[in-house]
């Protein structure tokens, strides 16, 4: 039986990860947990345990771990590109010394450890199109020294100490219980709340600049069939390609033209996080993911753009 430990649980994915592990593996079973209990995620809060854990500070994880005899911690604490480009000590301190702190819990408590990756872990040397799992990554970013770093760290204690470490690339995550918490994909959000407030956006990333997207629901279908996923499959434990659809603005504002005829887009570009999205794919090439464990995303563009605008409408109560 899972005993699973969610560290950055009130994030944008640990906010819904958290309810459909709980689902699948029992209330009692997952803890969620945070640096500290933000208002808002009262519900989440109370629905199951939960501790407060800075995964910077090791005592205070091996404690959680102990207490709830916890053998998987899917570690979601970070920092993410655009803040972390803003603080870059702040994203080393999280992003490094919070994921080595998990690692040795992890190896001291038997755990296993499934840890995000993302597109950022590429650069500007890295092949653009179809970029490949096994590649250049020379990233330009502090978020993605963190990511490369997290990467070979975690491939380093499978091999050392033969903890069962998995992990995923994950490009922009698209979702609307929980907003992005300051990356440079987070307009592809911001998108649909303003289509349906303003029926305009003002876009801080510019025409024809493509990164690699996905819905929140395939996002979590993919940490959980991997960690299920049959060890003995696995050749590239960290971290695996993994996208759903590739766009620029200007495609996402013709898919919610389909369902707001009268949304109009412009474009007002932020030259850090255009520069960050530059140095990223244009799109991913997944086959390995879906070659070693079946990654299968199910909505494309068109499909979660009617089903965001459709929950959207219903959380701003339009
Ligand atoms: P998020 O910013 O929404 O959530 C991260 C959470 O970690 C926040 O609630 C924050 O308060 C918390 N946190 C920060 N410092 C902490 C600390 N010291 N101790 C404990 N908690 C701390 O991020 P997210 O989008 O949920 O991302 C989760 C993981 O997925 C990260 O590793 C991120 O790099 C990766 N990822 C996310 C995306 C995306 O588009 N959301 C894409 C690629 C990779
Ligand atoms: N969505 C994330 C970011 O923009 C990608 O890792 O930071």
């Amino acid at each position: 039986m899972r005993r699973i430990l969610v560290t950055g649980a009130l994030g944008q994915i640990g906010s819904e990860l958290t309810v459909r592990l709980r689902e699948i593996y029992g209330e009692s079973n997952v803890v969620a947990s945070s640096k500290s209990a933000k208002d808002g995620h009262e519900e989440l809060v109370a629905s199951g345990p939960f501790e407060i854990v800075d995964v910077t500070n090791r005592e205070q994880l091996a404690q959680a771990v102990q207490k709830h005899k916890i053998n998987t911690i899917i570690h979601l604490a970070a920092i993410l590109s655009a803040v972390g480009e803003q603080n870059p000590h702040l994203a080393w301190e999280v992003n490094i010394n919070g994921l080595y702190n998990v690692l040795e819990v992890a190896r001291h408590e038997n755990c296993s450890v499934f840890t995000p990756s993302s597109i950022a872990a590429f650069g500007d040397s890295t092949p653009k199109d179809k970029t490949p799992q096994d590649t250049i990554q020379r990233p330009s970013t502090m978020y993605g020294v963190t990511k490369v770093a997290g990467e070979l760290l975690c491939d380093y204690y499978f091999h050392k100490f033969g903890v069962d470490t998995r992990g995923v690339r994950f490009p922009g995550l698209i979702s609307y219980k929980t907003l992005p918490g300051g990356g440079t994909t987070d307009y592809a959000v911001h998108i649909y709340y303003e289509a349906l407030r303003q029926k305009r956006y003002t876009s801080y990333i510019g025409p024809g600049t493509k990164m690699d997207m996905m819905y929140m629901p395939d996002a979590l279908d993919a940490i959980i069939n991997l960690m299920e996923a049959d060890p003995k499959k696995l050749i590239h434990r960290n971290a695996f390609n993994v996208t759903a659809m590739s766009f620029a603005p200007e495609d996402i504002a013709r898919s919610i033209q389909k369902f707001i005829p009268e949304f109009e887009l412009d474009f007002d570009v932020d030259p850090v996080r255009q520069a960050i999205a530059e140095s990223w794919p244009n799109s991913l090439d997944d086959s390995a993911a879906r070659e070693e464990w079946g990654w299968s995303p199910k909505y494309d563009l068109d499909a979660m753009t009617e089903d965001m605008l459709k929950n959207l409408k219903i959380k701003l109560g339009l």
